[in-house]
């Protein structure tokens, strides 16, 4: 079996999507790599793992050389709200990351998966049930390299033959890893907050509607793409994927569910609530359905009660 490697596998997705590959395909088929940021001892433990720097291509090939890797989970990236305050070091990660990463497997006939986001769309796009081909004009360094990259893909599946595939995640929510800078980290903040203090000040304001899905329903997209028969497939990169589309005040109301005594407020910070308000409010995610047999298990419902365990474990805090 060819191997398998994962960038920014110390990540908020990748330090779950590189144990779940692992229980998988084999503890020695999955090459976890982090760069700065050192994964937890259960990722170290359980397999192959090196320190890279993707910018580097040297780094990136010497490892898929060393280990015959065949498939690429790309996750090493800069998120939207550290993006937006360091726009140089985002496009020189996001960009020369990625591009290293596809010169490299056209070289060594790697299958690459990188997510893209929500945050590829911008404000002149249908934000209700935004389709999969749609006007994407984003105003975020982060949204113009989540772009750019999708068409880079797109470009080395058809100029090289690349195996590119990809998915627009939505927010993510998980208890393991915390998020890296994002738009929509309130929505894993409000549950250990809610958790330990028992209220959360919320930075972006009431109503503010985005897309998100819970961790495990994240993972199996990864997988189920990239095992998908390439037939299917009229999209590789790219494909809207959702689970539900919620405001602040809809997390506050199932938490309160659990937490009766649980209380929401607001302080916006205009930086992250720009950004937010130029997402979408809620993708149509269709065509992944339809291609390659897409379906969230998690509603908000359901994840709200494996979060508040899980944390509540974690911490080990009753909540009844
Ligand atoms: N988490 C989300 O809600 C979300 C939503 C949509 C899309 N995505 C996308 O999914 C991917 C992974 O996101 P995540 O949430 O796990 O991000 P994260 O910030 O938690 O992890 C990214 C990892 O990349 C590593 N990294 C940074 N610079 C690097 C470099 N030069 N070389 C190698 N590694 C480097 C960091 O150390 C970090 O561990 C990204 O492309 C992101 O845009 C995430």
């Amino acid at each position: 079996m060819h191997k398998i490697l994962v960038t920014g596998a110390a990540g908020q997705i990748g330090s779950e999507l590189t144990i779940v590959l692992r229980k998988r395909y084999g503890n020695e088929n999955v090459i976890a790599t982090a760069h700065i940021k050192r994964p937890d001892e259960a990722l170290l433990e359980s397999g192959p793992c090196h320190f890279i720097d993707c910018t580097e291509i040297n780094m990136v090939a010497e490892i898929v050389k060393k280990h015959k890797v065949g498939t690429i989970y790309h996750l090493a990236s800069i998120l939207s709200a550290v993006a937006e305050e360091n726009p140089q070091f985002a496009w020189n990660v996001n960009m020369f990351g990625l591009y290293n990463v596809l010169e490299v497997a056209r070289e060594y006939k790697c299958a690459v998966f990188t997510p893209s986001s929500i945050g590829a769309f911008g404000l002149t796009t249908p934000l209700d049930e935004t389709p999969q081909d749609t006007i994407q004009r984003p105003n975020t360094m982060y949204g113009i390299t989540k772009v750019a990259g999708e068409l880079l893909c797109d470009y080395y599946f058809r100029r090289f033959g690349v195996d590119t595939r990809g998915v627009r995640y939505p927010g993510l929510i998980s208890y393991k890893t915390l998020p890296g800078g994002g738009t929509t980290d309130y929505a894993v903040e409000i549950f250990y907050e809610a958790i330990n203090q028992k209220k959360y000040t919320c930075y972006l304001k009431a109503g503010t509607c985005l897309d998100m899905m819970y961790m495990p329903d994240a993972l199996r997209a990864a997988i189920a793409l990239m095992e998908a028969g390439p037939s299917k497939l009229k999209h590789r990169n790219a494909f809207n994927v959702t689970a539900m589309s919620v405001a602040p005040e809809d997390i506050a109301a199932e938490i309160k569910k659990i937490i009766p005594e649980f209380t929401l407020d607001f302080k916006v910070d205009p930086l992250r609530q720009a950004i937010a308000d130029s997402w979408p409010n809620s993708m149509d995610d269709s065509a992944a359905r339809k291609e390659w047999g897409w379906k969230p298990e998690y509603d908000l419902e359901c994840t709200t009660k494996d979060m508040i365990e899980h944390i509540s474990q974690k911490h080990k805090i009753k909540t009844d």
